[in-house]
């Protein structure tokens, strides 16, 4: 059997509707059916979700029986689920929340418990088809539990997900009472996909403020787990439309609108009834533009068709009354016998319709206050064959991204608007055709195939990579294995790390000096003739000194800017200069007095600027800041700038742990080597060492290293059993 793609919708691609007791299937609205539905046919590719009408138990298995001939798999919702999860949480918080209408959203507790509900009831119908091999790409904001839930229950499975709506600024996601449970459901994907960088930058934004996620440039770390954010623009079958405009129905549709508004530049609108989209801010402008140039009268038809949609939602059914009342005004003030301003249409048409209109319009305008993408603006574009035709763009609409040479307005501004269309409406064909061959490139170009194809490629690269980096935890059996060898050798190094791998992470860096249980520890190891045991540490030399100087260890300071070998004095590396400091510490002080809590900590070669007590999010902040401006000054002076944990530091390119530890294995030929790190500086140590090396992580699973064990207290008892190792044997 061939592995399959199992897409999960809260809607499906078409839609029950019923007729005179029959069910009949007719396509469903909005970009996320129309999008995909050319492409989930494919093999044995299956489509899971709502049919969209409540059906009757008595009836749900005829239902199942229409759909499977499609590939489609039902997820029948009683009415109250369709009330409290689906018009409730899904469009009366999430919708408007994410599309920054924060006062229209209602946090009913009910609507919470209902969505939990329901993306359960999602995850039984799932798990039914899943099948070893398979992936699942989760759509959408109706579903934002479902991959940790699915996950929960098949921890290995592929899944990806993507969000066809925008995510917002973090300061407008926390305010949903349930966020950190809405992001970790989210965590369950191993790709998360939006349409443009924004909604990435402010879902990571989210991710490392509400949640206990690392977050690293696109990567989040979440219990264990990798997770890739990326952005991928959705497109359209462009070539279906464009094929379209050679269809002999929408021929005729097209010679009767043109027989019907003739000599009257065609104004076009298509649009969800929506309060995202603008409709009610469009029409304002239009009624300007008629108030302010009488002499556009009989000279202009505004072509409005909007989609019924959630009009059980009350604020969707107040937006229709609006609509009405202002398309009645408009109309009624400014008509003649011969002549209507706005010709409206509250129904859904099929697609040789829109293509005859989109072939016909003169001007789309398409104004949204906020869209994930909006593919309307596509579908006009790729319908002018003859690259005429003129193209107004809201730039809150992800589209704008991409169609840059639309004319781009911004949609609250009515007189702005109002400007575009003048523009448009005199618009010379030469300047039409050249702003719309270079968007219709762009669209045919980043097509719904290149969109998947991207997609998916995207996702199994995400799986090689966590597969490549996941480190395997150091069973009782592997332990056993390191104590034989161990037992066996003659010859030793022992790496070891100190911050997080021999004492825990401490909030102030001058408290976690070494415990009398550590210097037994090191003592033990140190003392048996076959050992050579060395610190390796990003401290600064005066420290290690310190703590260590009175026992048996070799000592490596300052990620290697320093070194001590056992019974001699300290060397630095020779050849670093520091003469880069004075430059980097002035701007790190200005960073320093503007944030709270901060400090730069100087050492030999490198500067290191601590935010680790700072108000949550703003040392973060400061942080890129700081990388930022600094970026080309750490080129240009040879260094290496390196976030850590709540640090980022800056020091010499030629300073590596990974180099430090190869000098001192240098000439020597040991029978065991092991070593042990739980920072990104450990890794350079990780990578650098042979591969029969034993290589520890500390506190991850995700790594260069061999294996990992869990946290500080574990390496502690590991390395009691390798000490007494080496006095049983030398008994
Ligand atoms: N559409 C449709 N029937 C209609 C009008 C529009 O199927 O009568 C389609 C339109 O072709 C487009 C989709 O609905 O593909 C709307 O997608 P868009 O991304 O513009 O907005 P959304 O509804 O997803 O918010
Ligand atoms: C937008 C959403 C989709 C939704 C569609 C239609 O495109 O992103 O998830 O399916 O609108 O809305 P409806 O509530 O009718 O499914």
């Amino acid at each position: 059997m061939v592995n399959k793609t199992i897409i999960i919708s809260n809607r499906l691609p078409v839609k029950i509707v019923e007729q005179d007791g029959e069910y009949l299937l007719s396509p469903s609205e909005g970009g996320l059916a129309t999008g995909l539905g050319s492409v989930y046919k494919k093999g044995n590719n299956i489509w899971v979700g709502w049919p969209g009408l409540e059906i009757p138990e008595e009836r749900q298995e005829e239902v199942s029986r229409q759909l499977a001939e499609l590939n489609l798999i039902p997820v029948f919702l009683t009415a109250d689920e369709i009330n409290l999860y689906y018009e409730g949480f899904s469009n009366e918080v999430l919708w408007p929340v994410f599309h920054y209408m924060v006062t229209y959203a209602n946090f009913e507790q009910v609507y919470w418990d209902s969505y939990q509900c329901v993306n359960h009831k999602f995850r039984t119908v799932v798990n039914a088809y899943l099948e070893e091999g398979d992936t699942i790409w989760i759509q959408d904001y109706q579903l934002l539990l479902l991959p940790e839930l699915i996950r929960a229950t098949k921890p290995k499975v592929t899944i990806g997900f993507f969000q066809h709506i925008p995510f917002p600024s973090y300061e407008i996601f926390r305010i949903i009472p349930w966020r950190e449970e809405l992001l970790s459901g989210m965590f369950g994907a191993d790709l998360i996909g939006f349409h443009t960088f924004d909604d990435v930058r402010h879902f990571l934004n989210a991710a490392s403020r509400l949640s206990l996620a690392k977050v690293s440039d696109n990567v989040i770390t979440y219990k264990d787990r990798q997770v890739v954010v990326e952005s991928f623009p959705m497109g359209i079958d462009a070539a279906r439309f464009e094929q379209l405009t050679d269809d002999a129905v929408v021929a005729e549709h097209i010679s009767s609108l043109q027989e019907t508004m003739p000599g009257c530049k065609l104004i076009l609108t298509i649009d969800r009834l929506d309060y995202s989209k603008g409709i009610l801010q469009r029409l304002l402008a239009y009624e300007l533009l008629l108030q302010t140039y009488p002499e556009y009268t009989d000279k202009l038809s505004l072509y409005m068709i909007v989609v019924p949609s959630r009009d059980t939602v009350p604020r969707y059914k107040e937006l229709r009354d609006q609509v009405d009342q202002l398309v009645g005004n408009i109309n009624a003030r400014f008509r003649t016998l011969s002549w209507l301003p706005v010709h409206y249409f509250y129904r859904s048409f099929p697609v040789e319709f829109l293509s005859a209109l989109y072939s016909t319009a003169d001007i789309c305008l398409v104004t949204p206050m906020r869209d994930g993408m909006n593919l309307v603006s596509k579908e006009y574009v790729a319908s002018r064959a003859d690259n005429t035709g003129v193209l107004i763009l809201s730039e809150m609409a992800g589209a704008s991204k991409e169609l840059n040479d639309a004319l781009i307005v911004n949609p609250n501004n009515i007189g702005e608007v109002m400007r575009a269309i003048v523009q448009a409406i005199n618009m010379p064909v030469e300047e039409q055709k050249m702003r719309m061959s270079g968007m219709r490139d762009i669209v045919k170009k980043f097509n719904i195939h290149h969109w998947v194809r991207n997609f998916m490629d995207k996702l199994t690269e995400v799986k090689q990579m966590q597969e490549s980096l996941l480190t395997k935890y150091a069973v009782k059996a592997v332990r056993e294995q390191i104590r034989l060898d161990y037992e066996k050798a003659g010859d030793r190094y022992i790496f070891l790390d100190y911050d997080g791998t021999l004492v825990g992470f401490q909030g102030d860096i001058d408290k976690a000096s070494p415990d009398e249980e550590i210097y037994t520890i090191l003592r033990q190891l140190s003392t048996d003739p076959a050992n050579k045991v060395v610190i390796v540490s990003g401290r600064r030399h005066e420290t290690l000194e310190e703590w260590f100087g009175h026992l048996q260890l070799d000592l490596i300071a300052e990620h290697g800017a320093w070194q001590k070998h056992y019974g001699q004095g300290w060397n630095s590396l020779p050849l670093l200069t520091d003469r880069w400091k004075q430059e980097v510490r002035t701007v790190l002080d200005t960073y320093t007095d503007r944030t709270p809590g901060s400090f730069t900590e100087d050492k030999s070669y490198s500067l290191v600027w601590h935010y680790r007590k700072t108000e949550e999010g703003l040392g973060e902040l400061r942080a890129n800041e700081i990388f930022n401006h600094l970026k080309s000054a750490v080129t240009d002076k040879g260094l290496q700038m390196m976030p850590g944990n709540k640090v980022i530091e800056f020091k010499n390119i030629e300073v590596n742990k990974g180099k430090a530890t190869l000098a001192w294995l240098y000439g020597s030929h040991p029978d065991f080597i092991i070593a042990f790190g739980d920072d990104h500086t450990d890794e350079d140590i990780f990578k650098a060492l042979d591969p029969k090396a034993y290589t520890i992580k500390v506190g991850s699973n995700i790594s260069a290293a061999r294996y990992y064990l869990r946290n500080f207290e574990e390496v502690r008892e590991f390395l009691k059993m390798l000490a007494e190792t080496t006095r049983n044997s030398s008994e």
